[in-house]
């Protein structure tokens, strides 16, 4: 039995709640778990063995390691979230119920007396947050705390990001304790108190201009405290930021962004607090002052079971919009993949550290095996899918496809995301039937035997068919001319959540004897199609104009020339091919990521581009009140059970990562990612043309190959870039220019 619950961050009131005043705490979806176990896991956490003797009860085992960042706590009240999340798995194992409002008051009563019988100065803010969850105003009543929900101005953007160093203040509590009664001393706290109502009334009357203006009085009266205690309570990278980011330094007055220090010592969280969102270049800006941008969000619910299933998968409500998310660490993204996916970050590290298969498994997959290839594994963000977000995993050794797919997918979000819709999972068995003398004696006769030929299908296939598949139609086709004396009989195969090749050919196998016996005929060839044109997937997107507009070009313009460039493809095979080309960018690399058979996928899209007799584009756009709509179909068999998932860490975690329930979810994301490559594609040919972006991309990996490291890299990147000479030996003359070296030298370096 497991409870997890949520940490939190102080907004307002920080210091003024242990005086009585009230403070605005957030829920964050960052959560503690704790467990009911045996003896030997149990947590030694004081707080925890405390709330373990009040309920007299064994101790939970916890894990508090999503608090922390590369090995730091971020102050988001993990002894708080461990008591609450202690009591809800004890009372949870004991059949309350934590979705019980009075179960969860009940959890917060234990754990606030738990919590302050190992810190008795604690204001329990924390400990409401963890046990409610959602924004909740908090201020103390006597010897117990008031504490309710309180929603959140719409207008209001609050990020957090992460001071690059720890700062640790709590030892300005203790300085608080002997000083409090001097006067500069009780100004600023009488300041802080002052925001900390301004802050609850703003909440109250839901204006999000006025929490910000109280947050700003809060950051003010936090630096004036600081400097009478001569302890910085807020850091000198807010100031920096600042300045970087052109605002005015907060001591001048009222502010349309805030960043605000969260808490009251021990914390390394700075919000951001404005009516609006940074921007990319923002968090760019902040991140080099040293606020690194941290991904976390409201987490709506407070203590709840950590085994609740389907429920607590809806809770999660994945986002794929990720801000600043390519400015991140390795490490840091990949958490925030975690967060957002609901991954187990230990999992993830263990899938994906080092291409996540090894030689011995390797060798048992196929032959001659004498080591491990591995691919670069991204993830394409933004996606959403008839109205969910969901997060893509790529495979893929080419720079800027999952860049541009990103970008195309944000834009399409703007307007509204993609809607998408998959045909049954249906393959086809052939079976070749040869000489066989009467062509029309055979139709009747196979025909005829429908019914007997489909139950000889499903029993070749009992799993299937136990799993809701199996063969579902037949069609009977001759070929070629008399002479030939040639027919294909297809049996179509409902393959549910498999890719389908080895039960398709299972049934193509079993069939083809007795076919040849209806058909008085010899049998040949009986293997599956991969032209699977009634398992085809249909997306499409309208991007309002607005949405497409560059630096240089309104989005009506480029609209219309990527109607243009639909045209064109529509128009010439030559061009389709290539068009084609930019959509399997993206529908491969979600394929390879989740372990499916990207081969058959291309043959399929291929051959079905080509079903006219004529080589035709799979994505057309076309402009529709000032929007530009595009609709992407192709057949796309994959699959989510067996196959390479049986043996492959990394693409069960990919495909973990996407949600995706059933394979016809799956197709639906890869043919979405492919509509977003296609869109990245025409816009960028419709403005500025492929290579500028494509180039920018592709020098980092160009000044790798010249031998820079490290920062190197972006230098030498970008000035191979300002050069327009993206060369190995350009970014050799560019290194060796950063390093101060002799032109040639740099030759050494690389080799
Ligand atoms: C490059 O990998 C793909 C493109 O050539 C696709 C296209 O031309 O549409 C950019």
């Amino acid at each position: 039995m497991s409870a997890r619950a949520p940490g939190k961050l102080f907004v307002t009131g920080a210091y003024a709640v242990l005086d009585g005043h009230p403070a605005v705490v957030l829920a964050v979806d960052r959560y503690v778990t704790a467990r009911v176990v045996e003896y030997e896991h149990a947590s030694t956490r004081p707080e925890v063995v405390a709330v373990a003797r009040r309920l007299d009860a064994d101790v939970p085992a916890i894990d508090a390691s999503p608090l922390e960042e590369r090995g730091r706590k971020l102050g988001l009240g993990s002894s708080a979230a461990a008591a609450v999340a202690a009591a809800g798995a004890i009372l949870a194992f004991r059949g309350e119920d934590l979705d019980d409002a009075s179960v969860r008051r009940q959890v917060l009563d234990i754990a606030l007396a738990a919590h302050r019988d190992v810190q008795p100065r604690g204001s329990g803010a924390d400990v409401a947050a963890a046990a409610l969850g959602g924004a909740v105003i908090v201020r103390k009543s006597g010897e117990g705390l008031d504490a309710s929900p309180v929603t959140l101005p719409p207008r209001l953007c609050w990020h957090a990001l992460a001071l690059s160093r720890s700062m640790r203040t709590s030892d300005a509590l203790d300085a608080l304790a002997t000083r409090s009664s001097e006067r500069e001393v009780a100004r600023a706290l009488a300041a802080i108190a002052e925001a900390a109502h301004a802050g609850e009334d703003a909440l109250q009357r839901g204006s999000a201009e006025e929490f910000v203006a109280a947050g700003a009085a809060h950051v003010r009266a936090l630096a004036s405290l600081g400097q009478t205690l001569d302890r910085p309570l807020a850091p000198p990278e807010l100031d920096r930021a600042r300045q970087v980011l052109g605002l005015r330094p907060i001591a001048e007055g009222a502010a349309d962004v805030v960043l605000l220090p969260s808490g009251a010592g021990g914390g390394d969280v700075v919000l951001w607090l404005a009516t609006r969102a940074p921007s990319d270049d923002e968090l760019v800006a902040l991140a080099k002052a040293g606020l690194e941008p941290l991904r976390l969000s409201l987490s709506s619910r407070g203590v709840h079971r950590a085994d609740a299933g389907d429920a607590e998968r809806k809770e999660m409500a994945r986002t794929s919009r990720i801000p600043g998310f390519f400015k991140l660490s390795v490490e840091a993204r990949r958490r925030a993949i975690a967060e957002s996916a609901d991954l187990n970050m230990h999992e993830l590290d263990a899938a994906i550290s080092h291409g996540g298969l090894d030689v011995s498994t390797s060798d048992k997959t196929i032959e001659n095996v004498i080591g491990v290839y591995a691919l670069p594994f991204a993830t394409t963000l933004n996606v959403r899918i008839n109205g969910h977000d969901v997060i893509a995993p790529m495979v893929v050794e080419e720079p800027s496809v999952v860049a541009a797919a990103s970008n195309a997918a944000r834009i399409v979000r703007e307007g509204g995301g993609f809607t998408a819709e998959a045909d049954e999972p249906i393959v086809a068995a052939q079976v070749q039937l040869l000489e066989v003398h009467d062509v029309e004696d055979a139709h009747r006769a196979i025909e005829a035997a429908r019914a007997e030929i489909l139950a000889k299908a499903d029993a070749a296939v009992p799993g299937l068919v136990a799993r809701g598949g199996g063969a579902r139609d037949l069609r009977a086709r001759t070929l070629g001319g008399p002479e030939d004396q040639m027919m294909v009989v297809d049996v179509f195969v409902d393959c549910r959540d498999a890719m389908g090749a080895n039960l398709v050919n299972s049934v193509a196998e079993a069939i083809g004897g007795r076919l040849a016996e209806l058909a008085h005929a010899r049998v040949g060839f009986r293997i599956l199609s991969n032209l699977c044109d009634r398992r085809c997937v249909r997306v499409r997107c309208r991007v309002p104009f607005e949405a497409l507009a560059t630096d240089d070009m309104s989005g009506a313009q480029v609209a219309r020339g990527m109607e243009e460039g639909s045209r064109f493809a529509e128009l010439d095979s030559y061009r389709a091919t290539t068009h084609n080309k930019g959509i399997m960018n993206g529908v491969d690399a979600v394929v390879m990521a989740t372990g499916n058979d990207w081969r058959a996928v291309e043959a399929g899209a291929h051959a079905f581009a080509a079903r006219d007799g004529r080589y035709k584009p799979l994505a057309t756009w076309r402009r529709e009140q000032n929007h530009l709509v595009g609709s992407l179909e192709l057949p796309l068999a994959l699959g989510i059970v067996g196959g390479t998932l049986r043996i492959h860490p990394a693409a069960r975690l990919a495909l973990k990562m996407t949600g995706a329930r059933t394979a016809m979810e799956l197709a639906m994301l890869a043919a979405c990612v492919g509509l977003s490559s296609n869109l990245a594609a025409l816009r960028a040919m419709a403005s500025d043309g492929i290579q500028r972006g494509h180039m920018g991309l592709h020098a980092r990996s160009v000044a790798s190959a010249a031998g820079a490291t490290g920062d190197l890299v972006e230098k030498v990147a970008k000035r191979i870039c300002e050069l327009g000479d993206v060369t190995v030996d350009g970014a050799r003359r560019a290194l060796a220019a950063e390093l101060d070296l002799p032109p040639t030298s740099t030759t050494v370096l690389a080799e």
